[in-house]
């Protein structure tokens, strides 16, 4: 048998007592059977990949396990936003019993967010919960959502409206995969890693400043650190706060506004690291607006936001009433109180709060801001 050559550059812990998991960042690690040994064994392990990702690096996983799974399933869902639904979920749901797969049943989601946050779901809810092991393809997966146990699917009136709390064994982020990450997908995880700097880490912002460029050509050292300091900050966020009853909402900069954009125009249209670049620029915005922080910082934002890659102008939602639909789109929002918007601004640089706004300035900003 061929030898795997693995490295790790870093390993990070999740620290939620009996749920407690580590986040394993290197590069050969998809592939190597020693990866997964501290996960338990059972009769089957389920790996859910899409369409995209499957013929990818699917055989690689599959042949790690089969080390120690005596039967090594694959599931391969049709690929996209647009498919995080209740069918797709029931694909997952249709092979697990189809096999006859008890609850000790591993499954691995192979894939980006999509992939991660359904097998999450799936892993939620299939006997009332089995185990489940992200192993994220994206850089965003890397860098958020394969990260904190959010799983989800969306419904036509919101995005990530119906999921639960459900936390992986382990994560593991291997490096080598963002090599055929096409470039918008890598802008839209660069996206999620900008927005820890604002809320969280000024330095982290100058950083990715002075290495968008090293970023932008996966150079492994760079793309170790970015993906390093997102999971610490994450790790460190989530340890607090597990279910969003205050802190970790600061998770969410930008994707109010972000949010609306996936959900008004369609599901993938916008990408979601899109959404939430364009989102943070408008956020950063109305924290100007709120006199939380001046005009350098929002310049200073923009400019970063723009260099990934990524769009700085929101679309048109409505040509009778935009900000009217914009404003009608963010109120089926998690953070939402009693039909009451509520905003992650920026609070001074370093520092994120949620706050609401009233509604005439949320619609200046959106004038402001859209094309
Ligand atoms: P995605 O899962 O749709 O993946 C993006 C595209 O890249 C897909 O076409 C996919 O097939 C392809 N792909 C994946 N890995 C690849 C690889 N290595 N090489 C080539 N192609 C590859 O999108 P995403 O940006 O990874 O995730 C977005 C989703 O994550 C959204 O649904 C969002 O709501 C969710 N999310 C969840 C959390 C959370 O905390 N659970 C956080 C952020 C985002
Ligand atoms: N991506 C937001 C969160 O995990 O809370």
């Amino acid at each position: 048998m061929q030898e795997i050559l693995s490295s790790v550059a870093a390993e990070i812990r999740i620290d939620l007592a009996e749920r407690s998991y580590p986040i394993v960042i290197g590069s050969g690690l998809l592939g190597d059977s020693g990866i997964y040994q501290d996960i338990p064994t059972a009769a089957t392990a389920l790996v859910v990949s899409n369409t995209t990702v499957a013929p990818l690096y699917a055989a690689q996983l599959t042949q790690a396990l089969q080390q120690r799974y005596d039967k090594v399933l694959l599931v391969t869902l049709p690929d996209g936003e647009a498919h995080k639904d209740w069918p797709t979920l029931q694909l997952i749901f249709d092979v697990l019993l189809e096999n006859g797969c008890d609850r000790k049943t591993v499954l691995f989601a192979l894939g980006g967010g999509v992939v991660g946050d359904m097998t999450g779901f799936a892993a939620a809810s299939y006997m009332r919960g089995v185990p489940f092991v992200q192993v994220p393809t994206t850089l965003l997966a890397q860098v958020d959502s394969s990260v904190g146990g959010k799983t989800a699917i969306n419904h036509p009136l919101g995005k990530n409206m119906i999921g639960a709390f459900y936390q992986p064994l382990k994560v593991i982020c291997d490096l080598d995969v963002l090599a055929t990450l096409p470039s918008r997908e890598l802008s839209a995880g660069l996206a999620e890693i900008v927005k820890y700097g604002p809320i969280a880490d000024m330095e982290f912002l100058s950083w990715i400043e002075s290495n968008l460029e090293s970023l932008l050509a996966r150079e492994p050292r760079a793309m170790a650190h970015a993906i390093q300091r997102s999971c610490e900050i994450k790790a460190w966020v989530v340890s607090q706060d597990e279910r969003e009853s205050g802190l970790r909402a600061i998770l969410n900069f930008g994707h109010t506004f972000g949010h609306a954009i996936e959900s008004g125009l369609g599901y993938g249209e916008w990408l979601h690291g899109e959404g939430v670049g364009c989102g943070m620029v408008m956020a950063a915005h109305l924290s100007e607006r709120l006199g939380l922080v001046d005009k350098l910082f929002t310049e200073r934002l923009t400019h970063l936001v723009q260099r990934c890659g990524l769009p700085v102008r929101g679309p048109v939602l409505s040509s009778s009433d935009n900000a009217g639909r914009y404003l009608e789109l963010m109120r089926v929002d998690k953070k939402s109180e009693a039909g009451e918007i509520r905003f992650v601004v920026i609070d001074g640089p370093g520092k994120a709060a949620v706050r609401s706004a009233p509604d005439a300035m949320v619609r200046s900003v959106i004038d402001l801001c859209c094309a």
